[in-house]
């Protein structure tokens, strides 16, 4: 997942190239690159690392020209050097690439055979050379990019700039996103329309195969077979503002901090507090009448969907399958009469997410999509989309997004469940008012910042940490282990803790911490058996629960962080922030990049 900007432009590009790149640096962030067309000829910059590597190049070597593309890379093939740092040239061809061209590796025999020399060990580069050929045969970069497109299997978003042209790029998507910004006497393309907001709001979504002849005053958009299509011109709701830190260390610590605020939002847009009922939904489904719900995600987003499947069966007494996405895709799940699919995802473009999605579109299963970016593609190709309310998400490792999907389940569970007659209205209310109550318990809980601190100076020290948790809590174990290792790289793993005795309790020793989320519910009895099997084993348990839980636990713990007591239905949203509290302050101590863990990025938009 990689981020690409090209810009047929009025003045100079590359510091306007990089600012895009910028909005982009979340997709991917271990080098970054810039080519323009400079009279005659092709400038090109390019730096390993972050984008303020690429920015000092720029400094000390500018590159002119009004015509230019660029690109923050995710190493998919290669390593994150200069060598494979985008764009890619071959004779006069310029070349940025998001996704990966599968079947690189023939397409490299070929033009090894026929002479052409490789710089760097990257998928990409074989996209030039395929153009320069085509064009040295004789074609004329348009019809050289055509021809090289219908020679490419897998998915890209790409834009190809040619040497001495300076009013042609050539865009083309297949998979990953790319839209086209329309300026005034000027065009842009961009992985999202976050990249292309300081330049324009009106822009037009290019589809799988679609590719763009893109001039300063006109663009034209073909099908793979060279047919016209007509693509929608729309405004785009992103804004030019930059989001950034406010008095926060890391966007992780803001986007933490934040989610009172927009766990309130969110869960005001599907429930009415005053009246204490869930806002009915413009569906293109019946819950009534539905007999299976799929819900499919990655990451984060998937463990949303795992506590989500307790809710609906709980309350709605409706079955859920919840599968990742990248499983899913491919299991060929029978197709159940009368079900529905939802589909979890942050940015909205994680590829095996929507892989999934489409899956289920063929099948004809009316699909709710619950997505933070309204525009994007999982938004635009599902049935309903079922926002997310909580603002740009830049830190890489998902927090506000965590809350505000599980808000969207919760309401949406009710909802099901007043749907099929298993909530008389007298629950509604309590529930909606229970859970219109988790903004007020999760600002409570961001005041224990200082004791979760203290105690993640501890963790930090630690090479292995064990989560547990039952019922709800289980899938936040898997969370709390998945936000520790991707932040501060310490391996974790979060377990039912009804399996402890099943194998992992082999591990447990004084130099693997067990942190049990075990809020006191009419299971605690049963965590607290598993806590004493831990502690027995010379296992120094981390217990976070709440008063009830503290005093009924009674155990010699390293630590209890205790929660307010609060209704059940809102434990697993408000059990999120200390878990989540925990791994950015051992990441802070850790010294990781926080907002950029090494070898992830924000978005997944490759298999
Ligand atoms: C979460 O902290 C990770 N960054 C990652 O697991 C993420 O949740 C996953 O890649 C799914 O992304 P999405 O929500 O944008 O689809």
């Amino acid at each position: 997942m990689c981020g690409i900007v090209a810009i047929v432009g009025r003045k100079p590009v590359a510091p306007l190239i990089v600012d895009a790149l910028k909005r982009l640096e979340y997709r991917g962030y271990d080098s970054a690159g810039v080519a323009t067309v400079e009279g005659e000829e092709l400038g090109r910059r390019r730096a390993e690392g972050k984008l303020v590597n690429l920015e000092k190049r720029l400094q000390a070597e500018p590159l002119d020209g009004t015509i230019g593309i660029g690109h923050t890379r995710w190493a998919t093939h290669g390593v994150p050097n200069e060598t494979n740092a985008h764009p890619h040239f071959s004779d006069g061809v310029a070349v940025v690439h998001n996704g990966i061209i599968e079947n690189f590796a023939e397409l490299r025999s070929e033009l090894v055979a026929d002479g052409y020399a490789f710089a760097s060990q990257t998928d990409t580069e074989v996209v030039a050379h395929l153009v320069s050929r085509e064009i040295a045969r004789g074609a004329d970069p348009v019809t050289a990019a055509h021809k090289t497109l219908k020679r490419l299997q897998g998915a890209f978003a790409l834009a190809i700039m040619f040497r001495g042209n300076d009013n042609l790029i050539v865009g083309a998507r297949n998979g990953p996103p790319l839209a086209v910004g329309h300026g005034e006497g000027e065009m842009f393309l961009g992985s999202d329309a976050i990249a292309l907001a300081p330049f324009t709001n009106s822009v037009t979504y290019l589809e799988d195969g679609d590719w763009a002849v893109v001039r300063r005053d006109e663009i034209a958009i073909f099908d793979i077979e060279g047919n016209p299509v007509e693509r929608k011109r729309q405004q785009s709701l992103s804004t030019s503002f930059m989001v950034d830190k406010g008095n926060h260390r890391h966007f992780m610590e803001k986007e933490i901090h934040e989610q009172p605020e927009v766990i309130s939002h969110t869960l005001a847009h599907y429930l009415d507090f005053g009246a204490g009922v869930s806002k009915p939904l413009d569906l293109p489904f019946d819950f009534a009448k539905l007999d299976r719900l799929s819900i499919s995600a990655c990451g984060t987003a998937y463990l949303s969907g795992v506590i989500g499947k307790y809710w609906f069966e709980r309350l709605a007494r409706l079955p859920v399958d919840i599968d990742i996405a990248s499983e899913f895709r491919y299991r060929e799940m029978p197709i159940v009469k009368n079900s529905a699919a939802f589909f979890v995802s942050q940015s909205g473009e994680t590829a095996d997410t929507l892989a999934s999605l489409r899956y289920c579109r063929k099948a004809g299963v009316p699909i709710g999509a619950v997505v933070n970016v309204r525009e994007s593609t999982i938004a635009r190709e599902s049935d309903v989309i079922l926002p997310t309310l909580a603002g740009p998400e830049i830190g890489v490792a998902s927090t506000k997004a965590f809350t505000c999907q599980l808000s969207v389940l919760a309401s949406l569970a009710v909802r099901a469940g007043v749907a099929r007659g298993t909530i008389s209205p007298e629950r509604e209310k309590v529930l909606v008012r229970e859970l219109s109550e988790a903004p007020r318990y999760a600002n409570q809980v961001l005041k224990l910042d200082q004791q979760i601190e203290k105690l993640a100076r501890e963790l930090s020290s630690y090479k292995h940490v064990l989560y547990l948790g039952r019922d709800t809590n289980y899938p936040l174990a898997m969370e709390g282990a998945l936000k520790l290792k991707e932040i501060s790289y310490i391996h974790a793993e979060g377990y039912a803790a009804g399996e402890l005795k099943h194998g992992p309790i082999a591990l447990i020793d004084e130099n693997m911490p067990v942190i049990v989320i075990a809020p006191h519910d009419r299971i605690f009895e049963k965590t607290v058996s598993n806590m004493q099997e831990v502690a027995a084993r010379g296992g120094k348990v981390i217990l976070i629960t709440d008063k009830k839980g503290a005093e009924q636990a009674s155990l010699q713990t390293m630590e209890t962080i205790v929660l307010p007591d609060m209704p059940e239905i809102i434990t697993p949203i408000v059990y999120a922030l200390p878990i989540q509290m925990l791994a950015y302050y051992t990441a802070v101590f850790m010294g990781t990049d926080v907002d950029q863990p090494r070898n992830l990025a924000k978005s997944v938009t490759v298999e």
